[in-house]
């Protein structure tokens, strides 16, 4: 009996937690990212213009050379590589990422939809998940334009990731708080690294621009509904669930981050880089080491606005090495700044 008793609390707090029409600032929220979902998205073979010929995939081309800020960039070993060499690495290196982006994606589309099939008749979020959902599937549709395009056959996520992948979108439903922060921890680190990238100004090859300026116009609405969707329920989480929560984010972070900025096995074996490099790069150097910890910066923040830190948490940050201050705010004057550059 009190086995029941208690199964049916669980579900009522549950069903609770899904409505949110009470709480005017966030519907109204969601109305407007909705509202800029409809008046600004992309489609992929319509905004970019695949068969011009500036779009073109041509061999020797020194655009596909990585930028500084990526770290495999920015290390002496690639840059006294041939140029053809350069070339070869940093091309593969930006069709993994892609294809790891779109496997991704592919992951929180599934994730969204577990969780909208619960979501109750008339709520805001309903509408706004499937925005989310239909402009994920065209950065799924552009990303994996691009990789076929510049033919480089890459694996994309880590294998152990590959297998795991068909149970996390299940989490959404029951377990929606702890999905939301593994979303973050997909979107951040390619938001943030795509954002460098265009910021250093570096001349990019014009499928690579392109995608990216229509990337981070779209994912800045995703990251601020996951930021707002966690501000609302985490605060009000039992104090051992929070506690549990707190742990979690850190580890999530890092692990997921990983597998996005970390190349998998064959990109090593491939090019054939000593394992010296391959340490330093990842994360032992100095600026590498300032590139992981930047990248969570609005992470933190959330993490102390929500109650999620605490001197064991701390602690997980840390042994993570993804620990520091946290942001001032979400850094919205670069967002807005890069819309335009997608217009
Ligand atoms: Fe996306
Ligand atoms: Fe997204």
């Amino acid at each position: 009996m009190a086995v029941k008793e208690a199964k049916t609390r669980v579900i009522k707090r549950w069903r609770r937690n899904m409505e949110v029409r009470d709480d005017v600032e966030y519907t109204d929220m969601l109305t407007t990212l909705s509202e800029g979902s409809v008046r600004r998205s992309f489609n992929p073979f319509t905004d970019i213009e695949w068969d011009s010929p500036e779009f073109a995939v041509i061999p020797n081309d020194e655009r596909w050379i990585l930028p500084d800020t990526d770290p495999i960039g920015g290390h002496e070993w690639y840059q006294s590589q041939s140029v053809e060499r350069q070339i070869e690495i940093g091309m593969w290196r930006q069709a993994n990422v892609a294809k790891v982006g779109l496997h991704f994606e592919n992951i929180l589309i599934r994730g969204l939809m577990e969780y909208s099939f619960w979501v109750p008749n008339g709520s805001p979020e309903y509408r706004y998940c499937l925005h989310e959902s239909v402009e994920e599937c065209n950065h799924t549709l552009m990303f994996q334009e691009m990789v076929n395009r510049m033919g480089v056959d890459v694996p994309g996520m880590p294998k152990l990731l590959k297998w795991v992948q068909p149970i996390i979108p299940l989490a959404a439903g029951p377990f929606p708080i702890p999905f939301f922060f593994g979303v973050l921890a997909g979107e951040e680190p390619i938001d943030h690294t795509q954002k460098n990238v265009l910021r250093e100004g570096k001349a990019l090859h014009p499928i690579m621009e392109r995608v990216m300026a229509i990337h981070v116009a779209e994912e800045a609405r995703h990251i601020s509904f996951a930021h707002q969707y966690l501000h609302k329920r985490v605060p009000g989480l039992r104090r051992r669930q929070r506690w549990m929560l707190s742990i979690f984010v850190p580890l999530t972070m890092r692990i997921l981050c990983s597998a996005i900025v970390v190349p998998p096995r064959e990109f090593w074996k491939t090019f054939d880089i000593p394992r010296s490099v391959r340490k330093e790069i990842f994360f032992s150097a100095p600026e590498s080491r300032m590139f992981l910890r930047n990248m969570f910066s609005d992470v933190r923040m959330l993490s102390y606005d929500t109650g999620l830190m605490n001197p064991i948490a701390k602690l997980v940050w840390k042994l993570c090495k993804i620990d520091g201050p946290p942001a001032r705010y979400r850094s919205e004057p670069q967002r807005e700044h890069l819309v335009s550059v997608a217009s």
